[in-house]
């Protein structure tokens, strides 16, 4: 998938280095209990790879093409725990920091709602982070996703008493989404 600036597409072998880097930074992992090494970010990766060969949509590797073969991930993953809202497909995205401040979450977020409504059919799109991730709910509110405070939720992967234990959830229809 293309969009003004970017390219959505499936893993490379030479995606894995640069998807390292930016696990290992303290700061794109702030709101996740800790940063990875190379083989759990390997590890990661082959995850939302096999998601997009299974499913035909997943967290797309996203290219800039003439800036960079690989700034991060953007895209659609099924929720793979238990919660109030689940079955549901997340909308989500992880960049290493060199990208941010630069709009690309936004539009690529913006095209893989678009194809989840338009190309797969689908009603209805959730994402969720720790209510201090302002970058990411920003991203949400942007595409026009919409915060639904009843829903919010304990994560049921995080340890009780955890500070990320509490997550925000959002929504997003094809009528929400931001053109
Ligand atoms: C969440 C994340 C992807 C957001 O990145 P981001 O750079 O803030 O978001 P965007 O790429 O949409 O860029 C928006 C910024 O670019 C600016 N911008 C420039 N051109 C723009 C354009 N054409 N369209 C929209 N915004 C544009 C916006 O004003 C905004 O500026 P700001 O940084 O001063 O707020 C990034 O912070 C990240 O990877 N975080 C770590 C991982 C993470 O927490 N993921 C979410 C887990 S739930």
């Amino acid at each position: 998938m293309t969009t003004a600036r970017t390219i959505l597409r499936q893993w490379r072998t030479d995606d894995l280095p640069l998807f390292a880097a930016l696990n290992a930074d303290r700061e794109v992992m702030r709101h996740f209990p800790t940063s990875l090494d190379r083989a759990q970010s390997d590890a990661v990766a082959h995850r939302l790879a096999q998601h997009l060969e299974t499913h035909g949509f997943g967290p797309w590797a996203m290219e800039i093409p003439g800036v960079t073969p690989f700034a991060g991930f953007v895209g659609l993953m099924r929720v793979g725990f238990d919660a109030p809202f689940v079955p549901a497909v997340e909308i989500g995205w992880r960049l290493a920091r060199a990208w941010w401040s630069k709009g690309y979450a936004t539009e690529a977020a913006t095209a893989a709602a678009r194809y989840a409504f338009d190309t797969l059919g689908m009603d209805d799109l959730v994402s969720f982070t720790v209510p201090a991730n302002v970058r990411s709910r920003a991203v949400m509110q942007r595409i026009g996703m919409r915060h639904c405070p009843d829903e919010d939720f304990l994560h049921p992967l995080v340890p009780p008493g955890h500070r990320l234990r509490r997550h925000v959830l959002y929504r997003l229809n094809a009528d929400e989404l931001k053109a």
